[in-house]
């Protein structure tokens, strides 16, 4: 007899890797439903959900206060002069107080350790707005974009080319969570870390593989190419350095034509003329609106299954 697939209900979010493949698979058809116009229940009808911005957000920050309203709930906003987590307040005495007031917290903390902490302390949901670690909810949104484009997830090969921190993290435990085939592409000294590797080898039973080079190769038959910026919100004081690091790893015309199959994703924001250019940004194959689309019904989809 197959076991019933486990519920979020009352769950953190802190990284794909927390849930499994059923979960995975019923969230992101939950997500299609909403999208498609055919779910329409209001789960947060009478909640409130506290986002904590430590970092600047558009993407992330809309499109959950804009999904908590469509659920039925109500938002407040912290930004970095509010909180000041670890500053005014330790995170354990934070979380707590906040327990008080809402629901469920949208944290985007520049330490993943933080949001651990956070997570740990609080007796609500706290989901993970983006970490210096993963940034699971762009991915859930990727997927989506992924499955409409092509149908399934079934068969694509998804180079990613960049730094091998938050967003690479997220798509390496994705790919153990379904049948991706992942290529990851960065610089020497920016691979991902390898205990990012082992948890995606646990999740899937110790048979998951991510193929990591240091060279742009065996593009021909990718189904998509994805990049993020070369420098992540934090580092800026090393922008310089890693202009030369990378600088032989944007994505241009001459890299999407040795991809002719391959759509064009970026979790956004770029920067146009570094990590990718104007023409393949702007181009026809690229699809980084959709992907910023569906963080407001892959998010949704999420909070619907941790709060109902
Ligand atoms: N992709 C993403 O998370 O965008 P923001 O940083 O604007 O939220
Ligand atoms: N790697 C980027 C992702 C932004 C969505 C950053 O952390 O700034």
């Amino acid at each position: 007899m197959i076991a019933p697939v486990v519920s979020l209900k009352g769950r953190d979010f802190i990284d794909l890797a927390d849930l499994d493949r059923r979960q995975l698979r019923q969230l992101l058809d939950l997500a299609h439903e909403i999208k498609a116009g055919k779910w329409s229940k209001r789960p947060l009808q009478g909640r409130h959900i506290a986002m904590l911005f430590q970092k600047p957000s558009h993407r992330t920050r809309v499109s959950f206060e804009v999904g908590i309203a469509r659920l039925g709930g109500s938002t407040t906003t912290l930004t970095e002069n509010d909180v000041q987590l670890g500053v005014r307040e330790t995170i354990s005495d934070a979380a707590k107080v906040l327990d008080r007031y809402v629901d469920g917290v949208v944290a985007r903390l520049r330490s993943h350790d933080d949001l651990v902490a956070l997570a740990r302390a609080s007796e609500k949901p706290v989901i993970n707005g983006l970490t210096d670690r993963s940034h699971p909810c762009q991915v859930l949104a990727d997927l989506l974009t992924l499955e409409e484009v092509a149908g399934s997830l079934a068969g694509q090969r998804v180079v990613y080319i960049g730094d091998g921190n938050n967003m690479a993290t997220s798509l390496i435990e994705a790919s153990a969570l379904t049948d991706i085939t992942l290529t990851v592409v960065s610089p020497a000294g920016y691979e991902p870390p390898s205990a990012v590797i082992e948890r995606a080898r646990s999740i899937d039973s110790g048979t998951h593989t991510v193929t990591l080079t240091n060279e742009i190769t065996n593009l021909d038959n990718a189904t998509a190419i994805y990049t993020d910026v070369w420098t992540s919100m934090g580092q800026e004081r090393d922008q310089e350095s890693r202009r030369r690091a990378f600088m032989h790893y944007q994505v241009n015309q001459a890299v999407m034509d040795r991809a002719p199959g391959a759509i064009f994703m970026h979790c956004l924001p770029a920067h146009r003329g570094e990590e990718v250019t104007d023409e393949v940004i702007d181009g026809s194959r690229s699809v980084v609106f959709q992907q910023a689309e569906n963080r407001l019904y892959a998010q949704m989809a999420l909070m619907a299954q941790l709060f109902s």
